[in-house]
């Protein structure tokens, strides 16, 4: 099968990192006779020096145009340090999430037997964690009515939901759960803000028509202490926007590296996949950042595909570079692998997998 990806490597480490998930689609193509078309478009910081917009319409074009989009990083601290800069890169990724309708954000956070003395918290606390958050993407504070007084003293950000934009995600946490432990998890804040309440209240009426699952809901300041306390209780953790960008950050912790964390994002038309982590600056061009984010993305985006067991076989890649400590410095302060021969390694593991497992 021929597949168009739509390539947006973004800022900083982004298209080091997404030219090692490329290696690895051609590599998993090849051996299964798929073609996967990219077509690079600019976005975030490039795309500001380029066209004064961090998501020209050029390149939404392309996004709109394809089978699903590859996403590699945004940021750069040339904005970050400016407080009055009014064009900025993640205006750039934001109005990608809203413009692509892709409302639903799914962040897996496993913790890998062979990188259990890796994370700062104690191998017993990690073990068996096998989560995934899902995030509300297009609205709440991050999307909600900005406001700033004339004279700059006071501004506020307004978080809204609508009952629909709730159900429409909660169904997909419900089946999610259903495929795996079959427990969600409602992160909220019902005893402080009204849109909580609102999330508790459709989230119920939806749980009725999904007996098999137990729901359960914790705010999110106890999420936040039990992420850590005793993470292997969550299967499903469904929150809004915030407070998911928060608590999958916290998560990341867990595995090790945030340089771990793949995530997609969905709508009802289009699919983006990207890795967790930024755009890491004082890392670009040094060969240095971890590549295997951008290439569980990568799998994530066959299984998005209906590509079950090509994704299979790039996550299976990944468990060999782990195991065999084919990873960079973030992971193994002594690794002299870069991410070059990091991506070289599991392109390589794709294609002759059945060595590299038997070995
Ligand atoms: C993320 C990032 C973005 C977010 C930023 C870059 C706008 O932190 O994808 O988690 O806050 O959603
Ligand atoms: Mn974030």
């Amino acid at each position: 099968m021929k597949f168009k990806i739509a390539l947006l490597s973004g800022d900083g480490i982004g298209p080091e990192v997404t030219e090692q998930a490329v290696k690895a689609l051609h590599a998993i193509g090849d051996l299964h006779g798929h073609t996967f078309e990219f077509e690079e478009a600019p976005v975030g910081a490039l795309a500001i020096e380029q066209t004064g917009n961090p998501l020209p319409d050029a390149t939404l074009e392309v996004c709109k145009n394809s089978d699903a989009v590859l996403f590699g990083a945004i940021g750069d601290p040339k904005y970050d340090n400016n407080p009055d800069a009014k064009v900025r890169p993640e205006q750039g990724l934001l109005k990608l999430r809203k413009e692509l309708g892709l409302y639903t954000n799914i962040r897996p956070v496993k913790a890998y037997p062979t990188l259990i003395d890796k994370s700062p918290l104690k191998k017993d606390i990690i073990e068996g964690t096998d989560m995934v958050i899902y995030r509300e993407l297009t609205g709440g504070i991050y999307f909600g009515e900005k406001k700033l007084s004339e004279d700059g003293t006071v501004a506020s950000d307004l978080c809204e939901y609508s009952e629909a934009e709730i159900e429409r995600i909660a169904h997909l946490a419900f089946k999610a759960a259903r495929a795996r432990k079959k427990k969600v998890t409602l992160v909220d804040k019902a005893n402080v803000l009204e849109s909580s309440r609102l999330w508790r209240r459709v989230v119920t009426t939806i749980s009725k028509s999904y007996e098999d699952i137990d729901l359960d809901f914790l705010f999110v300041d106890n999420a936040a202490m039990q992420m850590i306390l005793n993470p292997s209780q969550f299967d499903v953790i469904l929150t809004e926007n915030m407070f998911g960008d928060i608590i999958s950050d916290e998560g990341s912790v867990i595995g090790g590296s945030i340089g771990l964390l793949a995530s997609a994002s969905v709508g009802d038309k289009s699919a983006m996949f990207e890795p967790i982590h930024g755009s890491y600056p004082q890392a670009t061009g040094k060969d240095i950042a971890n590549p295997i984010a951008s290439i569980l993305s990568a799998a994530m985006l066959l299984t998005h595909l209906g590509l079950h067991e090509e994704a299979g076989v790039v996550n299976k890649a990944v468990e060999r570079a782990l195991e065999k400590q084919i990873v960079t410095s973030d992971l193994y302060k002594e690794s002299t692998y870069g991410t070059k021969s990091v991506g070289d390694y599991i392109a390589h593991a794709i294609v002759n997998i059945d060595e590299e497992t038997a070995r």
